[in-house]
């Protein structure tokens, strides 16, 4: 097979690597790259880099486009293009997934060819696929995981050291674990696309990411909060989850705390979790690293392999319909403010312990919309959800 990829970074110098070196992978002889997209100023570097285009949609040798260059556009209109050039396509790139997956299905199903997206959700580990494999038999219901390398790798660095949150940002996007817009792996939208990408295989839907869908994230947390957690002997992790019962689902994204035993609070630097709930196989859970070079590139050559050995993924038509209401679970909060959240919520039941407030059995949408409001007196606002099985320190008093 003959690849083009259409990017150089972190990413797409990883796919390159993997094909190319022979120490990396046993299949040189069925996999070869042809060309590298990269921008003009780049193109003297290597023989294979080239910034026009035209040359790769018209190369007929040209099997499969593996974008990689992130973000919106051009990202969205070189997939199509190439699609309709009749390429098939991978990508690492969620954000455009996330927005497109429906259009980008039916384009590829008009031409053809196929657009496979393994390691645009939980990068390296094999997720997709799984979550597919699962659908073959079963309903599934329910989704959890703590989906950003980064914001898993700043967590757990502040847990494990103490350190700041900006110091260990810092150090995150040194390591390139981080997207180049630190506020998509921080606030939460680079979780949104994921467990947008997961619905949307899960339930047969489409569900794109946008305001309606709640998300709080990590940009507010303290090395205090942390000491504090720590104190209750709960750990914090950013995570997305969403459950789907009749006609409705729920989604959320949000710093959710989890006590040293569970699952989740074993989840350290940047790996990933990620969950399902089915009818017969029940709950199935799997970890592996979210970010970095190698594990994502190892993701996209996966879907390459997949394309030449013609392993064909579930097919989806996403035409489902749900509602969204995050009114109907109920569940315990920790906020920490200088606001006057006991004013907000009179009808609650509250515990103050300095300027942190537990709250018991709050549906989410109704602490987010809270949360959201207070925030206008205090910028620096967090709060994080107790998960269910979690002990929780307060009400047990
Ligand atoms: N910035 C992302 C993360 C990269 O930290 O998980 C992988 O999607």
């Amino acid at each position: 097979m003959k690849i083009a990829i259409l990017g150089h970074g972190t990413v797409g110098s990883g796919v390159l690597k993997i094909i190319q070196d022979s120490a990396l992978h046993p299949f040189e002889k069925d996999l070869s790259v042809k060309y590298v997209f990269v921008r003009p100023e780049k193109v003297d570097q290597n023989e294979l880099f080239v910034d026009d285009y035209a040359t790769i949609l018209n190369d007929e040798e040209v099997d499969v486009v593996v974008e990689v260059l992130g973000g919106l556009e051009p990202a969205k209109t070189m997939i199509i293009d190439a699609l309709k050039h009749g390429k098939n396509v991978v990508t690492a790139n969620k954000a455009v997934v996330a927005r497109n997956l429906k259009e980008f299905d039916e384009i590829a199903e008009e031409n053809g060819v196929k657009f496979y997206f393994e390691s645009a959700v939980g990068g390296g580990i094999p997720w997709i696929i799984n979550l597919e494999r699962a659908l073959r038999i079963d309903q599934i219901d329910s989704i959890h995981g703590i989906l950003n390398g980064t914001s898993n790798y700043i967590l757990d660095t502040m847990t494990k050291t103490g350190q700041s949150f900006d110091k260990v940002l810092k150090d995150a996007q040194d390591l390139g674990y981080a997207e180049a817009d630190p506020s998509a792996d921080i606030d939460g939208y680079d979780i949104e696309n994921k467990l947008c990408i997961s619905v949307d295989i899960a339930y047969n839907t489409f569900v794109k990411p946008g305001d309606h869908l709640l998300k709080f994230g990590i940009r507010n947390i303290t090395d205090e909060d942390i000491k504090y957690f720590k104190k209750h002997n709960l750990i914090v992790k950013l995570l997305g989850r969403s459950f789907k019962k009749n006609n409705s689902f729920n989604f959320v994204v949000e710093p959710t705390l989890y006590t040293p035993g569970q699952i989740e609070a074993g989840i350290h630097d940047n790996y990933n979790f990620v969950g399902l709930r089915g009818t017969t196989i029940g709950k199935l859970t799997f970890n592996g690293q979210g970010a970095g070079e190698f594990p994502t590139a190892h993701a996209l050559v996966q879907d390459i392999l997949d394309l030449k050995a013609n392993n064909v993924h579930l097919k989806r038509d996403f035409n489902e319909e749900f509602s969204l209401d995050n009114t109907t679970k109920k569940k315990n909060y920790v906020v920490r403010t200088s606001a006057d959240l006991e004013s907000k919520l009179p009808d609650y039941d509250i515990q103050k312990d300095g300027n942190y407030y537990h709250i018991a059995e709050i549906d989410t949408q109704k602490i987010h919309d809270v949360v959201n409001e207070l925030s206008s007196d205090d910028k620096g606002i967090f709060f994080a959800c107790i998960s269910g099985g979690a002990y929780n320190p307060w009400i047990e008093k």
